[in-house]
């Protein structure tokens, strides 16, 4: 009744960004990501039959476990509650996660330590699960980007015009090699975290005007990926997170997430394209910048950026191929 899990994290090309359902985390426009390789969380989790309080303990890196800070465990809990419900389990858990990110920088995302979280909670019940229910269960978390992190590959969610429907692959990771150089400016938490950010979406003047352009964006980001096309993915790319943060910094109150280093970060790429390099930038609810972009380019992408004032640390990672259980217990 243990199992561990191994979820990556994912790099939205069209966000989510605001929601007809903030508790449900049904989203107010489809999202379409790539699933990261490197970037992932550890979960180990056992389910116990007789019931009681769940225990929730951080590892760190050298594998010692405490309790998880309050804000965390209170999420954790609640997901796990959820879980109990929705799978029709009435024991307790004791759950041990970390982050195995290349770094200690500010990524740690929501996306893939929901989807470890789900997908852990899962085998250990000895379940047999659709993937689609998976996704479906790891948005109920609240994380709505963990919905897209238990697939490998490119992913789509939720299906247009049906915002309760799970994610779905449009391709898997062996169809297109694409690498995402992370150049990190900022290593701490995030002053305003995106559910505040979903929250105040609609706030914004631009918000709607976001919305009619989604359609041309997702048909474009969707044939871009078929096509195995850089040149025509790149420039949608930046033009949507340049958008979400043109909502994020007109939204009632304001929210601000670059910082200086994200500006350098985006001049220095547009000079390596005039070199010849194919990288385009996409940043989340955060100032760095995910530089997406072919193997060829990876390496020399990464140096220059590695250079610049104001980038603390570059991590190298690619399209994953999502989930997979793990050997390694935490306990
Ligand atoms: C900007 O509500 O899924 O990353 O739970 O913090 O991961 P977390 O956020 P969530 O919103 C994701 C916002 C985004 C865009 C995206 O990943 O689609």
């Amino acid at each position: 009744m243990k199992a561990s899990v191994l979820a990556p994290a994912n790099i939205a090309f069209i966000k989510y960004w605001g929601a007809r359902d903030l508790a449900r985390a049904l989203p107010v426009n489809p999202s379409i990501s790539m699933t990261l390789s490197s970037c992932v969380s550890e979960t180990t989790v056992e389910a116990r039959e007789q019931p009681g309080a769940d225990e929730i303990l951080l590892a760190d890196a050298a594998g010692l476990l405490s309790p998880a800070p309050e804000s965390f465990a209170r999420r954790a809990a609640a997901h796990l509650e959820t879980l109990r419900r929705e799978l029709g389990f009435a024991g307790s858990f004791r759950v041990a996660t970390r982050n195995r990110f290349p770094s200690s920088a500010g990524l740690a995302s929501s996306a893939s330590g929901f989807a470890a979280l789900t997908v852990a909670v899962v085998r250990a019940l000895g379940r047999d699960v659709s993937t689609s229910r998976l996704s479906t269960l790891a948005r109920l978390s609240g994380s709505g980007s963990a919905a897209r992190s238990v697939l490998g590959g490119y992913v789509e969610w939720p299906r247009e015009g049906d915002d309760d429907a799970p994610a779905f692959p449009l391709a898997d990771a062996a169809h297109w090699d694409l690498r995402d150089v992370i150049a990190i400016v900022e290593t701490g938490e995030k002053e305003v975290s995106s559910l505040d950010g979903h929250r105040r979406a609609a706030t914004s003047p631009h918000f709607e005007r976001r919305l009619e352009e989604l359609p041309r964006r997702l048909d474009t980001v969707r044939r871009a990926i078929r096509e195995r096309d850089l040149a025509l993915l790149g420039p949608t790319l930046e033009e949507e997170a340049v958008d979400l943060h043109l909502v994020a910094m007109s939204s009632r109150p304001p929210i601000f997430y670059w910082n200086p280093g994200t500006l350098t970060v985006l001049a220095a790429l547009r000079d390596l394209r005039r070199e010849g390099l194919s990288g385009w930038a996409t940043m989340d609810a955060g100032a760095n910048v995910h530089v997406i972009c072919d193997p060829a380019s990876e390496s020399a992408i990464a140096v220059r950026l590695r250079e610049l004032d104001g980038v603390v640390d570059v991590i190298r990672d690619r399209v994953g191929t999502g989930p997979a259980s793990t050997e390694s217990a935490l306990f």
